[in-house]
């Protein structure tokens, strides 16, 4: 079986990767080796009932390591991939590089990896001899894999979503810091809340108080808990956030639509609008995301949804009912779960052809991990 390369494993989306890896068996299509950026030498992992040939972590900037092997997956980050990529390219290292830092994305020499989506766009990019296929944006795959149905089957005209992003988009350090938050913000009234009687006002002052000066926030800049953030990623410095042009930039690459495309990808329509408003919200690990989209006809609500459902094998709607909205179509409902939820689907004032959606996806999974681990099997056959 294959060598493949493992970097950054150890991290928070590396982690989730290995334990979907685990779960799945995909550990019996390839020899594994592990690298460390800070361990070199040390013990590769161990994990019940599998045997990897490579016990001993290798160095991940030994670009003559690296370059021996056919395929490499990395969870270390954009820096990593920065500093580490060019010299292996330059060394004419050739095998396959599958990465979920944004870094390569974006590239005319990259594919960003979704199959249940763009399956058709990951073979053509194989057959062109690509070799950097790149994890999308959370926000983006999650929604493609909620709502690639109606992209795939060409309804869509524009469309516009409002987000609302968990934590740990900014990493494990922001999501211990969020929770830090509530429980300072819980410890400056925890008193007046065991008192039935004590007066919510003063409650609300105080917690005020300790929001805006009394709590860590040296990850977010701005307390989280009890509040949001409307802005995410870099200020591109023309009013959108760097999450918010990822949000269309990405979408049409994975789509093979527009001129962003890997060698051998043909054209697949001419891109789509589509305009995102990033918030992040005190949610732990699942992005949530409010859609307004224009059809490109008017569609029965009935047909929508069962063009949503057949979009993935993960998507399921969600009746536009109270109940099981608040049951399935939430981050808590959607956290730890493959399937992505899909919901609030209607029909809109505006017109027959205006619908709304509401979508919910882990982060991690399909947000991060799992377009890698796919892309893994994928290459290996
Ligand atoms: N940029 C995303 C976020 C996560 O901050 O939520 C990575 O795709």
């Amino acid at each position: 079986s294959p060598s493949v390369g493992i970097i950054g494993w150890r991290g928070m989306v590396g982690s989730v990767l290995i334990r979907r890896m685990l779960d799945e068996g995909d550990f019996g299509h390839i020899s594994p080796v592990f690298f460390s950026t800070s361990n070199a030498g040390g013990e590769a992992p161990r994990f019940d009932g599998v045997e990897f040939e490579e016990t001993t972590l290798q160095d991940a900037f030994d670009v003559e390591t690296l370059r021996k092997l056919p395929i490499i997956v990395t969870a270390q980050g954009g820096d990593y991939t920065k500093e580490v990529y060019p010299k292996l390219r330059a060394a004419g290292w050739d095998g396959l590089w599958i990465d979920a830092a944004s870094t390569l994305r974006m590239e005319d020499s990259s594919i960003i990896t979704l199959d249940p989506i763009n399956r058709d766009v990951i073979d053509a990019g194989l057959a062109a001899g690509v070799k950097e296929f790149i994890g999308g944006n959370c926000t983006v795959s999650c929604m493609l894999m909620g709502l690639g149905g109606l992209f795939k089957e060409g309804l869509i005209e524009w469309g516009t979503a409002m987000t609302y992003q968990a934590a740990s988009g900014g990493g494990a350090k922001h999501m211990r810091e969020l929770l830090n938050q509530f429980g300072a913000i819980h410890d400056s009234v925890s008193a007046e809340l065991a008192d039935p009687a004590s007066a919510i006002l003063d409650i609300d002052r105080k917690v005020l108080e300790t929001q805006r000066s009394g709590v860590d926030d040296s990850q977010f800049g701005v307390p989280l808990a009890g509040s949001l953030i409307p802005w995410i990623d870099a200020d591109l410095g023309d009013g959108v956030a760097k999450e918010e042009w990822k949000g269309g930039a990405e979408t049409n690459k994975i789509l093979g639509r527009g001129e962003n495309r890997a060698p051998g990808v043909q054209r697949r329509g001419d891109a789509i609008p589509f305009e995102s408003l990033c918030v992040r919200v005190g949610a732990l690990r699942s992005h949530s995301q409010a859609l307004t989209l224009k059809l490109t006809e008017d569609v029965p609500v009935e047909q929508i949804e069962s063009v949503i459902a057949a979009g993935s094998d993960w998507a399921k709607v969600v009746p536009n009912e109270k109940a099981p909205t608040m049951e399935q179509l939430t981050p808590v409902a959607a956290t730890g779960e493959l399937t992505i939820p899909v919901g609030r689907i209607r029909k809109l004032e505006m017109g027959p052809e205006y619908i709304s959606a509401f979508t919910v996806g882990d982060q991690l999974l399909w947000g991060a991990a799992e377009p890698l681990r796919r892309m893994l099997q994928i290459a290996v056959g």
